[in-house]
C-alpha cells in the first residue's frame, strides 16, 4: 500500500499504490482531501533551486520568523491532472505556463524560483506519487498546488535568506457549490482586490486573504462570489476573488485587460484562443459596469473554476440576469476546453503534457 512507501523515494512509474483511494468519487467538491506525497525543494537566497524530493504529505516546519509567516513573501499556483480515458496515464494542462507565471511572480516578490523544467518535473512526480488519488475520468481531477515561500527567518523587513518550493495535491470536483449550474455574483465597490503598482497581476498569497471579508459578506447574502472593480475609478471590472471574467455582447467576447491588477489566468488565455479559433471576435479591453449590465452572456474562467456560467450579477442592489444553458457560448467553450484537458479530442495545440 502507499503507506509502505518510504520517505524520499525515487520516481518509478509503478511505485504508486495498487489500492484504490478510500473516497467517494461522486462527492468531490473543492475541499482538501489529503493525499500521500508532496514534493519539497529548498534553496538559499543567492542560489538556484536544483534538487528536491518526495516526502510523505504532512505538516512542514517553519521558523516563527519566516518571511512567509511575517511578511507574506510567497506565491502559489494551481493546475490539474486528468486521468486519461483508458484509465492509464494522466494529462497536465499547460504546466509550463504555471512555471513561467511563478518565475514572473518570484521577481516581483524578490524570491528565487525553480526553472520551468524543475517545476514541471516536480508536478509530474507529485501526480505519479499520488496517482491513486486522481479521480476516474469524468469525476474530477487531481489539483496540484505549487507553493513558493520565504521559509528562512527574517526580523527586519527583507527578502528571506531561504526559500521552499512545495507541491501538494488533492482530488477535486467542481469549485462552486452550484456545480456546473450558473453562479450569482455581486459587485463589490468598497473593498478592492488590487491597486496599480501592487501585486494583483501575480499570484501572491497576499492577494487572497484580503478579499475574504467581501466574500463572506456576499455569501451571507446568498451570492456565490464577488466581482471586484478597479480601485481608482470604481468603474471597470477586474476579476472575481478566484477567477477571471468574460462578457459576451452580440457574439463579441470581451475580458478585462491585464494592467498589473488582474491575474493573467491560463484558462483565460486558453479560452481567448479557443474562442478565436471558433471565429468569435475576442477583445481584451476595459470592461465597464455599463458594458456588463448590457451584456448577453457572462462567464468566469479559472483553473479551479474552469468555465463557470454567470446567471446574474447584482450591482448597487439591482440584479441583472444573463443567458445560461446548453445553447450558450460559454457552454461551447467549456466543452471545447475540457475535451482538450481530458484528452477526449486530439490536442492540436500541444497544450497537454502526458505523464
Ligand atoms: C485556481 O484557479 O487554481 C486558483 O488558484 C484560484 C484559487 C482561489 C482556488
Amino acid at each position: 500500500s502507499a503507506s509502505s512507501f518510504q520517505h524520499a523515494c525515487t520516481l518509478d512509474s509503478d511505485r504508486s499504490d495498487e489500492d484504490n483511494a478510500d473516497i467517494n468519487w461522486d462527492d468531490l467538491g473543492f475541499g482538501l482531501v489529503p493525499t500521500d506525497y508532496m514534493y519539497v525543494m529548498k534553496c538559499s537566497r543567492d542560489d538556484t533551486f536544483s534538487y528536491g524530493e518526495l516526502n510523505r504529505y504532512g505538516n512542514i516546519e517553519l521558523s516563527p520568523s519566516s518571511g512567509v509567516l511575517n511578511y507574506g513573501q510567497a506565491l502559489f499556483e494551481g493546475l490539474k491532472a486528468y486521468r486519461k480515458g483508458d484509465g492509464c496515464g494522466f494529462l497536465l494542462f499547460r504546466p509550463e505556463e504555471n512555471a513561467r507565471r511563478m518565475q514572473m511572480g518570484a521577481k516581483r516578490m524578490c524570491m528565487p524560483s525553480p526553472s520551468v523544467d524543475l517545476f514541471v518535473n516536480a508536478v509530474k512526480q507529485t501526480v505519479l506519487a499520488n496517482k491513486r488519488w486522481v479521480p476516474p475520468q469524468g469525476k474530477g481531477s487531481l489539483y496540484l498546488r505549487p507553493l513558493l515561500m520565504g521559509s528562512g527567518p527574517v526580523l527586519g523587513l527583507a527578502p528571506a535568506p531561504e526559500y521552499m518550493f512545495l507541491v501538494y495535491a488533492s482530488p477535486v470536483g467542481t469549485y462552486f457549490k452550484e456545480g456546473l449550474a450558473p453562479i450569482h455574483l455581486v459587485i463589490e465597490d468598497e473593498i478592492h482586490r488590487a491597486t496599480p503598482g501592487g501585486t494583483g497581476g501575480v499570484k501572491t498569497i497576499t492577494n487572497y486573504a484580503p478579499v475574504l471579508k467581501a466574500q463572506v459578506q456576499a455569501k451571507a447574502k446568498g451570492f456565490t462570489d464577488v466581482l471586484f472593480l478597479d480601485s481608482t475609478q470604481k468603474r471597470y471590472l477586474e476579476e472575481a476573488s478566484s477567477c477571471n471574467l468574460f462578457i459576451i455582447k452580440d457574439n463579441v467576447i470581451s475580458t478585462p485587460l491585464t494592467r498589473g491588477t488582474i491575474l493573467a489566468g491560463i484558462t483565460r488565455k486558453s479560452i481567448m484562443e479557443i474562442a478565436r479559433d471558433y471565429g468569435y471576435q475576442v477583445e481584451e479591453r476595459l470592461v465597464s459596469v455599463e458594458d456588463l449590465i448590457d451584456a448577453d452572456e457572462v462567464f468566469c474562467t479559472g483553473t479551479a473554476v474552469v468555465v463557470a456560467p454567470v446567471g446574474s450579477i447584482t450591482y448597487q442592489g439591482k440584479r441583472y440576469a444573463y443567458k445560461t444553458g446548453v445553447e450558450t457560448v460559454s457552454q461551447q467553450l467549456y466543452n471545447a476546453l475540457t475535451a482538450i484537458q481530458m484528452g477526449l479530442v486530439e490536442d492540436k495545440k500541444g497544450w497537454t503534457v502526458e505523464i
